[in-house]
């Protein structure tokens, strides 16, 4: 395949990581659509993309593609992304996969279906740290992961407080599904086992404090009823923790928040194998500032600084070795701050052409979708629920 040719359907805040990360991958951005045309035409001049669409329908009829890339609210991802593959596009769609198991389903099956590649924006697995756990764990260097814990927690954040992020009916749910990268990365250390039952307790403190209002996410109530009334809907968790067990005897701890009492913001995965345990984590500077002296990389290095956040990135093994435990730590060098955004779109274009193996999967997606829902059945009838399939 010559250079692919490339849509973009959303011009919100994370269009621009996705058209950079195409540009840099070697493939051509085309077009780009968004429902207010004024933000495509945005981006397109930033980006010189000659097309600008208000529809997919509409970039369909006028440009020559090869794939779709869906930035639009998570309402969106199932439609745009069964009608981009049934006409015949490779689709790569941003997290979380759907508003549920069933429209992630139905993605997966379109799929397959048009045996084009539909890829997920985890980006996570994507971050060098995470590829080099991956092949620890994949050559035999933890066994199998017994228990793993995921969180992604955050003080202060509650994203595009008003619009499609804390509508239920828009984002499907809040800081669960919404920071899921997480738990995914952790799914995919531990291979992905059958879930068997779930247990979880959703939370909604400081829902409605101003405090806690971040300013991205687009207010789609005001943008798409005529009259522009908004409607500051909030009816999702802002924070949730949950048990996941599986048919293997394994199990996943999940705790996601926007607003909660932690210490700091921090991303990470901890695992504990049959021989070695490991913990992959960004811990974020709590307000946009840069991080204190308190929490360097354990080597007495400064946090990592892009300008907007300061972060520092952990990744370490913790092993038996002539009877001792070890602790290892993988080092990797500054500039990794998109947390693997480019590299997941790297492999995209590399899946599309043939040469690389889709760093994620639609059945992989169905099944994590399968476990969101029973989370939130679980936290709404505040019972356990048995995963089904
Ligand atoms: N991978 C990550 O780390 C990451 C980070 C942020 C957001 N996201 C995900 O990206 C997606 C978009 O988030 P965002 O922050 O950019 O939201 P946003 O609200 O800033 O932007 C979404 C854009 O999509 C447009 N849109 C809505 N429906 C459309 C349609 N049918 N056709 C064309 N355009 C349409 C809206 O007008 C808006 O401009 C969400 O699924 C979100 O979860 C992922």
């Amino acid at each position: 395949m010559a250079e692919p040719k490339i849509g973009i359907i959303g011009a919100g805040g994370i269009a621009p990581s996705h058209i950079e990360g195409f540009l840099a991958a070697g493939a051509e951005v085309v077009a780009i659509a968004n429902r207010t045309v004024s933000k495509a035409q945005s981006l397109a001049g930033r980006y010189a993309i000659p097309l600008v669409c208000s529809s997919l329908d509409e970039m369909l009829a006028k440009a020559p593609l090869d794939a779709v890339a869906i930035a639009a609210p998570t309402f969106m991802h199932a439609p745009l992304a069964v009608q981009a593959l049934r006409a015949g596009l490779h689709v790569f769609c941003e997290k979380p996969p759907a508003l549920n198991a069933h429209e992630a389903e139905a993605m997966a099956d379109a799929a397959a279906r048009s045996g084009k590649v539909l890829m997920f924006n985890f980006n996570n697995r994507a971050r060098p740290e995470a590829q080099a756990m991956m092949e620890f764990i994949q050559r035999g260097g933890v066994g199998r992961i017994n228990s793993a814990q995921a969180a992604w927690v955050r003080q202060m954040g509650i994203p595009g407080y008003g619009g499609w992020f804390t509508n239920k009916k828009y984002a499907g749910g809040g800081a669960m599904i919404d920071l899921i990268h997480m738990a995914d990365l952790a799914l995919y250390f531990m291979d992905f086992p059958k879930p068997d039952y779930v247990l979880a307790s959703n939370f909604y403190n400081f829902q409605h404090d101003e405090a806690f209002r971040s300013d991205y996410g687009e207010q789609i109530e005001a943008e798409s009823s005529s009259g522009g009334g908004q409607k500051a809907v909030m009816d999702v968790e802002t924070a949730c923790h949950a048990m996941v067990t599986f048919k293997t005897g394994q199990c996943l701890m999940i705790r996601a928040s926007w607003a909660e009492m932690v210490e700091r913001e921090r991303a990470s995965v901890t695992f504990q194998g049959a021989w070695a345990g490991g913990t992959l984590e960004r811990i974020f500077s709590t307000q946009g500032g840069p991080l204190v002296a308190d929490t360097t990389d354990g080597f007495g290095r400064a946090a990592a600084d892009n300008g907007k956040n300061s972060y520092i990135d952990r990744c370490k093994l913790f092993v038996l070795d002539n009877g001792k435990i070890i602790e290892r730590s993988l080092v990797f060098g500054a500039g990794q701050d998109d947390m693997g955004r480019r590299a997941n779109v790297a492999n995209f274009v590399k899946a599309m052409r043939g040469e690389a193996r889709p760093l994620n999967t639609p059945n992989q997606a169905v099944r994590l979708m399968k476990i969101i829902d029973a989370i939130y059945e679980s936290a709404a009838t505040k019972q356990p629920v048995s995963v089904a399939g």
